[in-house]
């Protein structure tokens, strides 16, 4: 069994997501209004947006000899919903086991070191082997699933986590906040990074399932994903 999974982004009409040059006040309102709007058992996000999260001090681990055995950890739960980070090699430090109201559990490799796990441990830290050297996304989620009881996930990107799930075709929906702005940056991150160039790949294509206009001009959109063969 897998979570029914949305992918949640707020994009500009030339579908970039930094908001380095979009001059919005209270920038954080258009995008998590909406998600809190969005029934889900989790929020996850890529490596990158997590370090906006986890801890800013600098950590140094400790060098014990311990090995500990590459064996998913799960800490006792705390809260009723969960946040996930895709982070392969182990980046994230933790203060507390939780992001705000939210259980933290790691999405990892068995790239990671012991002494990394040892603080994931001592801080009550969550963790799940997603695969040995790649992530194996399809793993992931069934983890997620039978482990955590996440039925539904929401993706809160960035680019390259969004668009990695949306290659491994786990997505069943798209809620997208279309913000009244073109951004026009030359290979700046968009709603799905997935690979440069054209290759074999087709996009993917969505049906519409509602569309609302919020905050005067910006647009709300859910699209289920059409699914091979549907
Ligand atoms: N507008 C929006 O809706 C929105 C939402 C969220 C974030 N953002 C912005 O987006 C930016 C970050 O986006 P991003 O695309 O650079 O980063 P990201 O998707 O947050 O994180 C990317 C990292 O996650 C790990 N990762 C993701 N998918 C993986 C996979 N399938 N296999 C292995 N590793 C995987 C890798 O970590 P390692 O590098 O450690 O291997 C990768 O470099 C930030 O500026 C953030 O503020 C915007």
């Amino acid at each position: 069994m897998k979570p029914y999974v949305i992918c949640h982004s707020l994009g500009s009409v030339d579908g970039k997501i930094k908001q380095t040059i979009w001059g919005l006040n209270d920038h954080h309102k258009y995008f998590e209004e909406p998600a809190s709007k969005i029934k889900a058992d989790a929020w996850l996000v890529g490596r990158v947006t997590m370090q906006e999260f986890s801890s800013k001090k600098k950590y140094t681990i400790s060098r014990n000899k311990k090995k500990i055995p590459k064996a998913d950890f799960i800490a006792p739960r705390v809260s009723k919903t969960y946040t996930v980070v895709i982070d392969p090699s182990g980046k994230c430090y933790w203060d507390t086991n939780m992001v705000s109201t939210e259980q933290v559990i790691e999405v990892l490799t068995e790239n990671v070191s012991s002494p990394y796990l040892d603080h994931l441990r001592s801080r009550n830290v969550s963790y799940i082997f997603g695969g040995k050297k790649k992530l194996d996304l399809n793993l992931v989620v069934q983890k997620l699933y039978n482990l955590f009881g996440i039925k539904r996930l929401r993706i809160d990107g960035g680019g390259h986590v969004n668009g990695s799930f949306l290659k491994a075709g786990l997505i069943d929906e798209l809620s997208l906040v279309l913000a009244p702005l073109a951004d026009g940056t030359i290979g700046s991150l968009s709603v799905f990074d997935v690979e440069e160039g054209y290759g074999k790949r087709l996009a993917t294509h969505f049906k519409l399932l509602s569309v609302k206009k919020i905050y005067n001009n910006f647009l709300w959109i859910r699209y289920a994903v059409i699914k091979k063969g549907e």
